[in-house]
């Protein structure tokens, strides 16, 4: 299965609202696949159809214990009004965490890669990373949530990786 290259920050298609997908066939699906296998390659639990290139809606994530699941179309309808911190990066800003505050519950309508609409509540880790691809999609990073000082003090040291660091991304 082919690994697509990534898109690192700063990169204009990481800022920018990707579109509806107008009709699921398989091409779709086997970007889909693709996307996973990419995700796998590069150790990481979610990516969003921008970091790849695609200004598509869809992303993927596999979580531990958990099995791959495919998002296309997505919406996220409900959210616990409870939220919690938790440390997260981002395949296409590679070597940086931040803590995050998010809403620790999640329930989200998408269709999957064969077309069949589904409805899933999640929680825990699954439920932290489909909101953090989520926001790929409108062109919002985990860092954006940090406040200016806090993520000019966190960037510092970021380098964006270049063609040759190819396979070097290790989370
Ligand atoms: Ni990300």
């Amino acid at each position: 299965m082919a690994v697509i290259p990534l898109v690192y920050h700063p990169d204009e298609r990481l800022t920018t609202v990707a579109t509806d997908v107008p009709e699921i066939g398989g091409e779709i699906a086997q970007l889909a696949e693709e996307m996973l296998a990419t995700m796998h390659d590069a150790r990481g639990i979610g990516l969003a159809g921008p970091q790849v290139g695609r200004m598509d809606r869809l992303f993927v994530v596999h979580v531990p214990e958990d099995e791959p699941r495919v998002f296309i179309n997505p919406r996220i309808i409900a959210a616990s009004p409870d939220e919690g911190p938790y440390e997260e990066g981002c395949l296409s800003i590679p070597g940086v965490w931040a803590d995050i505050q998010r809403p620790l519950e999640i329930t989200v309508e998408a269709y999957d890669q064969s077309g069949d609409a589904f409805r899933l509540d999640a929680g825990g880790v699954l439920a932290r990373v489909i909101q953090h691809e989520y926001d790929h999609l409108d062109g919002v990073l985990f860092i954006d949530y940090l406040t200016r000082r806090k993520r000019e003090r966190l960037m510092k040291t970021y380098r964006k990786p270049g063609p040759e660091d190819d396979g070097a991304v290790d989370e």
